[in-house]
């Protein structure tokens, strides 16, 4: 379409160039002949003999320019008419194609339950500033036999929405397909800002999605393998915290800290995560960190209207919690409660009684802040093992990360600048290793 209507505006261009051409010659030659009118000689004119010498050639000329002119207008307009017909009926016959697929498309989509995806995207994808722009739908029956029908012993990960499995769906391309069990409005809505959001950014420490399958009342999420699954897992699972080094946990708490700062900043509108979370941290072979789960997230301008509060408590900043209150300063604080979990080793919310829980935040402000008590209330794995310097640092960012009060936390920009100078270079940061006395 696109050619064809920088062809006729080439053609209208150069059909109006042409008349303009043609009206100099006119003008020129009314100027002749009212030159030789204007002569005091000049008599009434009757025939063509009566006219002065040279002007019955220039009459003739004219005539004969007009004559070119209307030959070139119709043969302009026929030529139109060859070149567009066929072109028309090209363009036609590619809308009729393209409508019959998004038609298709839509239809599997509407036959989602509550809101209809078409119109949550129609609604949200006119200004957002992409990098990705599609996810692709997957076959049901590819999925389903990648996943040995849903068995229990592919299953890596259990949360709200429902299982994750893991799946291999060709020769090298392992994947984590999550399928959603809770079919209230809620988790199909949730489902499908997941697609919307996902499927317009790009970013090395955000989850890829690799497409989606809507089969009857089955609704699946593909992703890329996480093969070292999630921080949760890793700090409180088996292993303990034990795989992950002084430095490892400095490089994962920067990857974040990048992953939010591209939703912050540079995402336009900006996206607020809403669920930041070890559990939604997930870790690559080399355990690069990426940001998962934008169920809850939502664009910058949707954050005055009401908007249901959501998230998990112990990561949920207070003034979201007690007044509503939604900016990227709650991702901040949630990004502290994570970075103590990375530092202490602790969970967001430790049971102290059946009825009764404590929060990190809770438990840790007292001895952050005091230097002398902090070395002893590390994580043991990873006590004694790293510049004291470098863990004041970061102990003062976490501090202020979780400060009540929102504006006295900093921007996520502020902390990922005060993260890179204590990161490996051969892990991303600006730390040469060699030259700090202790090596973790
Ligand atoms: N792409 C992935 N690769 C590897 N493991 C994954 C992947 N996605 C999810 N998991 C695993 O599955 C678990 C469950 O994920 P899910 O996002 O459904 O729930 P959750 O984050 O634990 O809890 P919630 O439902 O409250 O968000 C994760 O904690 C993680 O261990
Ligand atoms: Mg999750």
């Amino acid at each position: 379409m696109k050619i064809l209507v920088g062809f006729l505006f080439n053609l209208i261009l150069n059909l109006q160039i042409t008349t303009i051409d043609a009206r100099p010659t006119r003008l020129i030659l009314l100027s002749d002949i009212s030159v030789h009118e204007s002569s005091p000689a000049a008599a009434p004119i009757s025939s063509m003999a009566d006219l002065p010498p040279g002007t019955h050639t220039d009459i003739q000329i004219h005539q004969n320019s007009n004559k070119k002119l209307v030959i070139g207008l119709v043969s302009a307009s026929s030529l139109i008419g060859i070149v567009l017909l066929p072109l028309t009926c090209l363009w036609i016959c590619r809308r009729k194609k393209l409508y019959k697929s998004a038609k298709i498309n839509s239809r599997r989509l509407d036959s989602l339950k509550g809101l209809p995806l078409t119109s949550f995207i129609g609604r949200t994808n006119t200004t957002f500033n992409t990098q990705k722009t599609s996810v692709t739908t997957m076959d049901y029956n590819i999925l389903q036999s990648a996943t040995k029908n849903f068995q229990e012993s592919e299953i890596i990960g259990e949360g709200g929405f429902g299982c994750v499995y893991k799946a291999q769906l060709n020769d090298n391309l392992l994947v984590a397909i999550k399928k959603l069990d809770n079919k209230t409005q809620n988790s199909i809505k949730e489902f499908q800002t997941e697609i919307d959001i996902l499927s317009k950014i790009q970013h090395p420490n955000i989850i890829t999605l690799l497409g989606y399958c809507v089969h009857d009342e089955t609704k699946l999420l593909v992703y890329e393998l996480m093969q070292n699954g999630s921080l949760e897992s890793q700090l409180h699972g088996p292993s303990c915290g034990s795989n992950l080094t002084w430095h490892c946990r400095m490089k994962i708490a920067l990857d974040i800290a990048r992953g939010l700062e591209y939703l912050h900043e540079r995402c336009k509108p900006s996206v607020i995560h809403r669920d930041l979370k070890s559990s939604n941290i997930l870790l690559d072979s080399s355990f690069n960190a990426k940001l998962s789960d934008f169920g809850l997230a939502v664009m910058e301008g949707a954050t005055s209207k009401n908007i249901k509060l959501s998230g998990t408590l112990g990561y949920v900043a207070p003034e979201y919690l007690l007044d509503g209150k939604l900016t990227d300063k709650s991702d901040v604080y949630a990004y502290g409660v994570v970075l103590l979990e990375l530092l202490l080793g602790r969970r967001h919310l430790e049971k102290l009684t059946s009825s009764k829980c404590e929060s990190i935040v809770t438990w840790a402000m007292p001895q952050l802040m005091d230097r002398s008590k902090l070395p002893s209330v590390i994580d043991p794995v990873i006590r004694d093992k790293m510049d004291l310097k470098h863990l004041y640092q970061v102990a003062a960012v976490a501090v202020l990360c979780v400060q009540s009060e929102p504006s006295y936390r900093p921007l996520i920009t502020d902390v990922l600048h005060s993260l890179v100078p204590l990161v490996p270079v051969e892990l991303g940061g600006t730390l040469r290793v060699a030259e700090t006395a202790v090596v973790t």
